[in-house]
C-alpha cells in the first residue's frame, strides 16, 4: 500500500460521486447489514471496481461502498470488510479505512459479530467497545515506512475508543431499554473459532467478547486520529464450561436479532453528532 494507490482510489470515487463529502464513516460486520435500508444511498459501488480496493470473498459480505445519508448526516457506509483471515496483508484490510480518512470523514463506527466470555453477558447483547487486545500477532496495520501525513510513528493507543461517544452509547441503550455492556475486545486472526483452554486465555487477558475483525481497523483510524466508536454484537457465549458447537448459522440468527438494537444505537449516535465542516 503507498500514498499514491490511496489517492488514486480517493480521487476514483470523488469523481465517481460528484465530490461526495462524508462526515462518518461505518463498518457493517457479518450479519450486520441491515443499517443500509436506512441509508438514502446516493452513490454505491462495488468494491471491484475501485482501484487498489481489496475484492470481499466471504459470501454473505456484499462488498459495496455506500455514499448516503442517514438521519440527516453524511455517510460513507463499507457494506461488507476484509478480514485477515481471507488471506490480505493488514495494510490491505485496512486500505479503505485511509480512503474514507482521505474522503474526509471526521468519525468512524465499526460493528462486529463477537464471542462473548463475560460470564454476564447474554447471546444478542451488545457491547460497547471500551478497549481492545491485539493478537493480530505478529502481523501489524501499521508495520513499515510510517505514512507521515497520516500520523506518527508511534501512535498513542490510551484511548482508542472515544470515551465520550462509549458513555452516549451506553446511555442511549440505557434510556431504550437495549441490553448494552462496556467491555474489552480481543481480535484473534481465526478463522478457527477457539478452543476452550483459549477462551480461558483470552478471559485471564482480561477481554469480554472475541472477534475476527476490528482491531486492524481502529488501529490505523487512531493513526489518523480518528474518533471511534466499535459495537459488538454477541452472537454465541463462550464459556469454557458451557461451551457448545458453534454453528455458523446461530451466530447469523443471533446477530440478525441485534441488529435493530445496534442500528437504533448508530442512528442516535448520528443525530448528535456535529461536523466540524461547512456542509
Ligand atoms: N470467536 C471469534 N470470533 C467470533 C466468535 C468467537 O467465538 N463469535 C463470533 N465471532
Amino acid at each position: 500500500m503507498t500514498l499514491s494507490q490511496l489517492q488514486e482510489a480517493t480521487e476514483f470515487l470523488k469523481q465517481q460521486t460528484n465530490h461526495f463529502s462524508p462526515q462518518t464513516g461505518i463498518i457493517l460486520g457479518t450479519g450486520l447489514g441491515a443499517l443500509v435500508q436506512d441509508i438514502d444511498i446516493e452513490y454505491a459501488i462495488d468494491y471491484e471496481n475501485i482501484p487498489h480496493f481489496p475484492v470481499s470473498t466471504v459470501e454473505f459480505h456484499k462488498g459495496r461502498l455506500l455514499f448516503g445519508t442517514l438521519t440527516g448526516k453524511k455517510v460513507i457506509c463499507m457494506q461488507g470488510r476484509f478480514h485477515y483471515y481471507e488471506g490480505y496483508s493488514l495494510a490491505q484490510v485496512t486500505f479503505p479505512v485511509r480512503v474514507m480518512k482521505l474522503l474526509g470523514i471526521e468519525q468512524l463506527i465499526v460493528s462486529n459479530a463477537a464471542g462473548g466470555l463475560n460470564e454476564n453477558y447474554q447471546i444478542s447483547d451488545l457491547m460497547i467497545i471500551n478497549d481492545h487486545i491485539s493478537l493480530f500477532l505478529p502481523e501489524n496495520p501499521l508495520r513499515g515506512t510510517n505514512l507521515a501525513t497520516f500520523g506518527d510513528r508511534f501512535p498513542d493507543m490510551s484511548e482508542p475508543y472515544a470515551a465520550d461517544l462509549v458513555a452516549k452509547a451506553l446511555h442511549i441503550a440505557q434510556a431504550n431499554g437495549i441490553r448494552a455492556h462496556a467491555g474489552v475486545y480481543a481480535g484473534v486472526t481465526g478463522p478457527q473459532l477457539e478452543t476452550k483452554a483459549e477462551y480461558r486465555m483470552l478471559r485471564m487477558l482480561g477481554a469480554d467478547a472475541v472477534g475476527m475483525s476490528t482491531v486492524p481497523e481502529v488501529i490505523v483510524a487512531r493513526h489518523m486520529e480518528l474518533p471511534v466508536v466499535g459495537i459488538s454484537v454477541i452472537t454465541d457465549m463462550c464459556i469454557p464450561e458451557q461451551l457448545e458447537k458453534a454453528e455458523i448459522e446461530k451466530i447469523l440468527a443471533a446477530a440478525y436479532k441485534a441488529e435493530p438494537n445496534m442500528t437504533f444505537i448508530i442512528k442516535e449516535l448520528l443525530s448528535h453528532f456535529v461536523s466540524g465542516k461547512a456542509n
